[in-house]
């Protein structure tokens, strides 16, 4: 499947390595014409989705991030993956997927690096590239980022952004006013993200350059969720980590509500993004057959996640993370309030203002000077500490605070406590994060390998791409049974009508018509309209239709509201 698929789609110009004239490097492709299109309308059916149709926002942030980024979200830290290098030709793997091909783990990336080693030795893993067996070499934590200096001279240390997400973190103090500090809101982006991986591969699967879809949606913990009604109509699959720890292929079949009543998916916002996802890897062209949603096990989980759901694609044999949805906590707002020197909490107003008692203190430095000497004045803030976290403290006469491994007994009279009370509007709260994020170049991957498929038409084969008409490069091929006797002009005008009418078209007049219809079928053309002699005389075309190849004739001034009826499904 996924041999064929690429031939096709280096011969149709769907993707290829890039840069081959110069040799080409790993993990890098580009889309030709027809995949550049079927990519652009697979993220716009995207944004239709997840930004229009659910009134979220988007931004654009730049990809050079410079590193005290890095620092607070965790990246510099934990963003690695194992990497054993071979001592005879110096070629670097993935330990982790080595040993989850040479035996039953498939969660290797859990373990720690010594009993990775440990296991290599065990296996006689061998260098996949040279055959060297890599018993006795050192595995080791290497970070995915990209590293770069910003500006000249030694610069500032920067990095490509290893995900989209940090720019909805950082742009956080300023986007939360966009949305009136209104919870829940959500903030997406489309754009490159680059990972060094260890061994790219699978086409555009694991590349080190890809494009991300990133929704960020904060909520309110303590608030409730979504109407889970309005997804009612979606099953989820869902394999979840008991299930996986057992071994065994115990999928689930639950609507969400259920999922959610049932404790299987951890909040009611993860799934309605499961369904509101499902639906549209549907829409899009994934075969829900070979579809489901897996949990991470514990040690899966990313240094910012609680809980995350993979939705996975069977291709070629294999799984493949198409997205994760990953409840992100508070992590990444608390972490950047800590580095950042901004404010990443919201207000939150109460239905009524509340009336709240307040201790303070405010002691008598006069007296506490004396008695106590240089520790009085930590004496005098742990006082206020105190008197904030526990008021009761300070019921008797007498008060003990510890300063420096010190304990110090202070009479209450000399601390000037006192209990005030204030009316309160709202007060600050750091949402929490529910992350819907996909790989757009994964899609588009799997959209075509599910897409893929061979027939029989008038006794030869064909190979088809079966893509829904929302997303195919081309719309619709029109052709003139020959250039002759005012087809090719009719031909002509008609495709140009259709473009002014914002339809992807292509004019061919090249060969036999047979031929004409396998190559867009070829491309996933799903409409072809042929001009013939009739056409010229009373001005209707004959239309064909890709996966049945049944033909009808049209008016040809129909053509345009009827395509656009089917490609909007
Ligand atoms: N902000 C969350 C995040 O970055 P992730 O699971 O690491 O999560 C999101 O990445 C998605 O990006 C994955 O589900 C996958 O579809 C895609 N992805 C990750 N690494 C990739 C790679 N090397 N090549 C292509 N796509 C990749």
């Amino acid at each position: 499947e996924t041999e064929a698929l690429d031939e096709l789609a280096r011969r149709r110009g769907f993707y290829f390595q890039a840069n081959e004239s110069y040799g080409g490097v790993a993990g890098f492709y580009t889309y030709g014409p027809s995949g550049a299109s079927l990519k652009r309308n697979v993220e716009e059916s995207w944004r239709e989705r997840f930004v229009t149709r659910e009134g979220n926002m988007e931004i654009d942030a730049p990809t050079v991030t410079p590193e005290d980024v890095f620092e607070a979200s965790g990246h510099l830290d934990g963003f690695d993956d194992m990497l054993v290098e071979c001592a005879g030709c110096g070629e670097s793997h993935r330990a982790d997927h080595l040993v989850e091909d040479a035996t039953d783990i498939e969660d290797a990336e859990t373990y720690p690096t010594d009993e990775v080693e440990e296991l290599i030795a065990a296996h006689d893993i061998t260098c996949p590239n040279c055959g060297a067996p890599l018993e006795g070499q050192r595995v080791e934590e290497f970070n995915l980022m990209f590293e770069t200096t910003i500006g000249p001279g030694s610069g500032q240390p920067g990095y490509l952004r290893p995900e989209t997400a940090q720019g909805m973190f950082t742009e956080f103090p300023r986007l939360k006013e966009y949305a009136r500090e209104q919870l829940p809101f959500g903030v997406a982006q489309i754009g490159t993200g680059y990972r060094n991986e260890i061994s790219p591969r699978n086409a555009l699967l694991r590349t080190r350059e890809f494009t991300m879809a990133e929704l960020e949606f904060f909520v309110d913990p303590e608030a409730g969720g979504p109407d889970l009604d309005a997804v009612a109509d979606v099953s989820l699959p869902l394999y979840p980590a008991s299930a996986q720890a057992e071994d065994g292929e115990e999928y689930v079949e639950l609507g969400p509500k259920e999922a959610v009543e049932e404790g299987l998916v951890a909040g009611e916002w993860v799934a309605y993004f499961l369904a509101r996802s499902k639906a549209w890897f549907e829409s899009v062209g994934v075969d829900m057959e070979r579809f489901r949603f897996r949990q991470h096990l514990p040690g899966e989980l990313a240094h910012y996640a609680a809980d995350c759901w993979d939705a996975e694609a069977e291709v070629g044999g294999d799984w493949i993370e198409l997205e994760g949805v990953a409840s992100r906590s508070d992590y990444d707002l608390s972490k950047h309030a800590k580095h950042a020197d901004d404010t990443f909490t919201v207000f939150k107003q109460y239905d009524e203002p509340k009336t709240v008692e307040r201790a303070t203190v405010e002691p008598d430095m006069a007296a506490l000077g004396p008695e106590y000497g240089s520790a009085a004045a930590d004496i005098a803030s742990a006082l206020a500490d105190l008197a904030a976290r526990d008021r009761s403290a300070f019921d008797g006469d007498e008060v003990t605070v510890e300063v420096d491994g010190e304990t110090y007994t202070v009479e209450k009279e000399l601390t000037g406590f006192e209990v005030t009370e204030e009316t309160e509007a709202g007060r600050h709260i750091v949402p929490h994060v529910v992350e819907p994020a996909f790989g757009v170049g994964r899609a588009v991957y799997t959209v075509l390998a599910h897409a893929y498929d061979e027939d029989e038409v008038d006794g030869e084969t064909r190979s088809v791409l079966r893509l829904p008409p929302s997303v195919a490069p081309t719309t619709v091929g029109v052709f003139p049974l020959m250039d002759k006797d005012g087809m090719g002009e009719t031909a002509r005008e008609l495709a140009e009508t259709l473009r002014q009418a914002g339809f992807d078209v292509t004019y061919d007049d090249a060969g036999n018509i047979g031929r004409r219809y396998r190559r867009q079928d070829e491309v996933g053309t799903p409409f072809c309209v042929t001009v013939d002699y009739e056409a010229v005389e009373d001005g209707t075309v004959t239309l064909r239709e890709r996966d049945s190849t049944e033909q009808k004739r049209v008016d040809a001034d129909a053509l345009p509201g009827i395509l656009a009826d089917i490609r909007a499904g």
